[in-house]
């Protein structure tokens, strides 16, 4: 992803789950990353009945949890000023509404913003400052998304002139 700032903030982890509402459907998730934790948490919410929505919600969630591949929630890929902000997108596939967030800072809850960019805007993506402040408005508690691990990439990377970003050759 191109920014100015130049790095990947956060790799979204695409699942895509089917109807259980429906007998005739046979429930599958989908997940476009090996991240097989996050595949199982959206199976489990599918098997206890829940919405494919929830289900998509929670495997994301457990990604953010577990920092997936280190680019997955707080402490991912730090930018050119050492911060992880995040990025992801929500789609219910029968209304086809969105939402989404791109460069969230201070919230560990990317999905869940997303979810409620969705269901209580108009729009379909906030972004920055914006996305940051929705979330605290709808009641999620603003966190400091910098980790040790991702102080160390920054600093590591300070020191190297030549490179593009913290997370060079991923952008
Ligand atoms: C997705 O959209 C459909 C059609 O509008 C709606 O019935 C359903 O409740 C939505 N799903 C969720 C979990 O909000
Ligand atoms: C956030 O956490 C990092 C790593 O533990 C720490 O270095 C930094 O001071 C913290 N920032 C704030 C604003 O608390």
């Amino acid at each position: 992803m191109a920014r100015k700032t130049v790095a990947l903030l956060s790799v979204i982890p695409l699942l895509g789950v089917s109807f259980t509402e429906a007998r005739n459907f046979v429930p599958v998730v989908i997940n476009t990353w090996p991240f097989t934790e996050a595949t199982s948490t959206a199976w489990q919410a599918l098997e206890q009945g829940k919405a494919s929505l929830d289900a998509v919600e929670e495997g994301c969630e457990r990604c953010e949890q577990l920092q997936c591949d280190g680019t997955v929630g707080f402490g991912g890929s730090p930018d050119e000023d050492g911060q992880t902000t995040l990025d992801a997108m929500i789609m219910n596939g029968t209304s086809m509404e969105v939402g989404a967030v791109c460069d969230l800072q201070d919230v560990k809850e990317a999905v869940l913003t997303a979810r409620l960019v969705m269901q209580h805007t108009h729009h379909s993506m906030l972004a920055g400052l914006a996305a940051a402040n929705f979330a605290v408005q709808m009641g999620l508690t603003p966190a400091n998304l910098t980790t040790d691990a991702s102080s160390r990439l920054h600093a590591d990377w300070s020191g190297r002139p030549t490179s593009a970003s913290p997370t060079s050759g991923r952008m």
